[in-house]
């Protein structure tokens, strides 16, 4: 490549969305439904990521769906007996927030037979994504629609080549829950080199405080490092350890970023996440925010005080 020539880089427009996990914490509500569809305020999770891969301009998603799939294609399809019923009655407003699930995307769905890791769910997406940078979002991880993150991922990965993910600074107590990443800073304060990944490291082994977050722009590359993964931790075919393959070696699909995020995020497949997600949310809706803030002042203040 002679210097200074621009690159040009297929445009991405595939977003891949795994959702075939099992939902453990959230048992029994997960028994049967998958954890993506319980509802943050009133859209279930899924929604508000399928929303987000959207509005960055991922017009085809394919979501990778185990057990209990039905419910997610239903929400994504069309619903013509409820559409009728509320059109009879005129209730334009329903009828609307019934059809904007099935509007926002062209989907696609592939079944993970069994769910053997995140990384075995990406690999999954290989025949349907092709040779073309792809995004990866998870399905149970909730970024807040005002804080974009995966547009400014996309940009990176242009800009770059190669894969970029998602960093959020946690608390060294906190480490052990995520991947790590060692990283160098770049000219850009948001954006740094990622030299190596660890999953989910003892606090001790962590090369540094920076949590891989559920979003995720990959080389294609990824695939043929993903079919040669060997099951990781928890006896997973990981996803961090095939990132940390592309991490060592940049002749295999160029080198990895991390953008680092500074904005509201939720774990949704994790309990206490998923209930500060919806008071929050709640909280600042302009139609149901006025009264439910002013119950959970009273509740705050009269109820919290009880000893
Ligand atoms: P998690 O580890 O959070 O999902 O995976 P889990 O296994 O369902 O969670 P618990 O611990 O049992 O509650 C992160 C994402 O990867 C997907 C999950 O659906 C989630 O969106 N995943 C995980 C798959 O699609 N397939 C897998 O084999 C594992």
């Amino acid at each position: 490549m002679v210097a200074g020539m621009i690159q040009s880089h297929p445009r991405i427009s595939k977003a891949v969305i795994p959702a075939a996990g099992l939902g453990t914490r959230f048992l029994p509500a997960t028994k049967a439904t998958p954890k993506e569809m319980l509802p943050v305020v009133d859209k279930p999770a899924i929604q508000y990521v399928v929303e987000e891969a959207a509005a960055a301009g991922l017009d085809d998603v394919l979501m990778v769906t185990g057990r209990n799939k039905r419910p997610l294609e239903d929400h994504f399809d069309r619903n013509y007996e409820l559409e009728s019923a509320l059109n009879r009655k005129g209730d334009a407003a329903r009828l609307a927030k019934v059809q904007e699930s099935s509007d926002l995307a062209t989907m696609h769905y592939v079944r993970q037979g069994d769910p053997k890791g995140l990384g075995h769910a990406v690999l999954c997406a290989a025949p349907h994504v092709g040779d073309e940078p792809f995004a990866v979002l998870l399905g149970d991880d909730l970024i807040d629609p005002r804080d974009p993150l995966l547009q400014r991922m996309i940009e990176v990965q242009e800009q770059h080549g190669g894969s970029v993910v998602a960093l959020m600074e946690v608390a060294p107590e906190q480490i052990h829950l995520y991947g790590s990443a060692a990283v160098e800073t770049t000219t850009d304060s948001d954006v740094v080199r990622v030299s190596g990944l660890v999953e989910k490291p003892d606090p001790a082994d962590a090369p540094s405080n920076y949590a891989i977050i559920g979003r995720y722009v990959l080389d294609p590359a990824v695939f043929g490092i993903l079919r040669k993964t060997e099951p990781g931790r928890g006896g997973e075919i990981q996803l961090t350890d095939a990132l940390q393959q592309l991490a060592a070696d940049e002749k295999i699909g160029g080198p990895v970023h991390g953008v680092v995020f500074k904005g509201r995020r939720y774990d949704t497949g994790d309990r206490g996440d998923y209930l500060r997600a919806i008071v929050r949310l709640a909280c600042e809706r302009e139609d149901l925010g006025p009264d439910f803030r002013t119950w959970l002042r009273r509740y705050v203040t009269e109820e919290m005080q009880q000893p």
